[in-house]
């Protein structure tokens, strides 16, 4: 088995590879002149089954594991297998309005035309793993969040909106803790109401846990509504930490520490999410 490591996600392949002694392929990549990206494994991988750890985010990291997909398949490998820890285009799996395109839908049925098998971590809507024609599944990070918590004085765990209630159950119930979820009412376009429940937190440490920070703001206004509930300490986490334009910085307006997982890298991603893929590897392709 051969574990190769795209640019976003080259920490976590090196922990993954080094977890399952197994060889961490980088490849080789640089830019022509004219800004296309030009990709090569130079490593044998013949016989091997091969596990491509890179997101799909951006329109570059897109490309990049397209190119590595086919650039795999000049060896004679065993397997080709797809994780991209952050699966990009997930909030798009439908079509919204006339003459939209069904981004995941397009971009799952590339992925799996090159591979044997694709996994994700905690995917945004699960309609996108049915696009796939090979498997598909979608890893749960909740117990990396769980035992980075273990020892963290928490009274509540807190889901900023009912969707995500089920996450914040499981990881409450693991950690012994209460917790309960931010009413979230669209009221139009640009104005979304966010209510807490009548419960006092003065004195009290609060986790909000959401699926992705991405703007921030969901998570900033509810930071706030909870330190105006007199809550004491207030963590934040989430699986995917995008923080689009700088948006930590409204974050700890109010927040006192910000923890996500590294399907993302970047500063906040202290927890990482290496054994829930290490586990998924060794228990479906040993
Ligand atoms: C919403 O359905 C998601 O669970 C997140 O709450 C949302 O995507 C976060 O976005 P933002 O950081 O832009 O508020």
């Amino acid at each position: 088995m051969k574990i190769i490591g795209l640019r976003s996600s080259s920490d976590l392949a090196a922990k993954v590879a080094k977890q399952l002694h197994s060889e961490l392929v980088m490849p080789e990549e640089r830019r022509f002149p004219d800004g296309e990206l030009y990709v090569r494994c130079d490593s044998d991988l013949s016989g091997e089954d091969v596990f491509i750890i890179g997101n799909t985010h951006t329109d570059a990291e897109i490309i990049e594991m397209i190119l590595t997909l086919s650039a795999v398949r000049d060896y004679a490998v065993k397997s080709v297998n797809i994780i991209a820890p952050y699966y990009g285009y997930a909030r798009q799996h439908q079509r919204y309005r006339r003459g939209e395109p069904i981004s995941s839908q397009i971009l799952t049925e590339i992925f799996a035309s090159y591979s044997r098998s694709i996994a994700t971590v905690d995917i945004h809507d699960e309609q996108t793993l049915s696009y796939s024609k090979v498997k598909f599944t979608d890893l749960h990070a909740d117990r990396s969040i769980v035992d980075f918590y273990r020892h963290v004085d928490i009274d509540y765990v807190v889901s900023p909106d009912d969707g995500g209630l089920d996450r914040v159950k499981h990881v409450a119930e693991a950690l012994g803790k209460k917790y309960f979820y931010i009413e979230k009412k669209r009221i139009d376009d640009r104005t979304v109401e966010m209510k807490a429940p009548d419960i006092d937190l003065k004195g009290k440490n609060v986790l909000i846990l959401d699926d992705i920070i991405s703007t921030g703001g969901t998570i900033a206004k509810s930071s706030a509504i909870l330190r105006q509930k007199g809550a004491s300490r207030i963590y934040v986490s989430a699986i995917h930490g995008l923080f689009v334009n700088s948006s930590e910085s409204k974050i700890l307006e109010n927040a006192d520490e910000i923890h996500v997982t590294d399907t993302v890298a970047g500063k906040y991603s202290d927890i990482s999410v290496y054994q829930v893929v290490c586990d998924y590897i060794t228990g479906t392709h040993a």
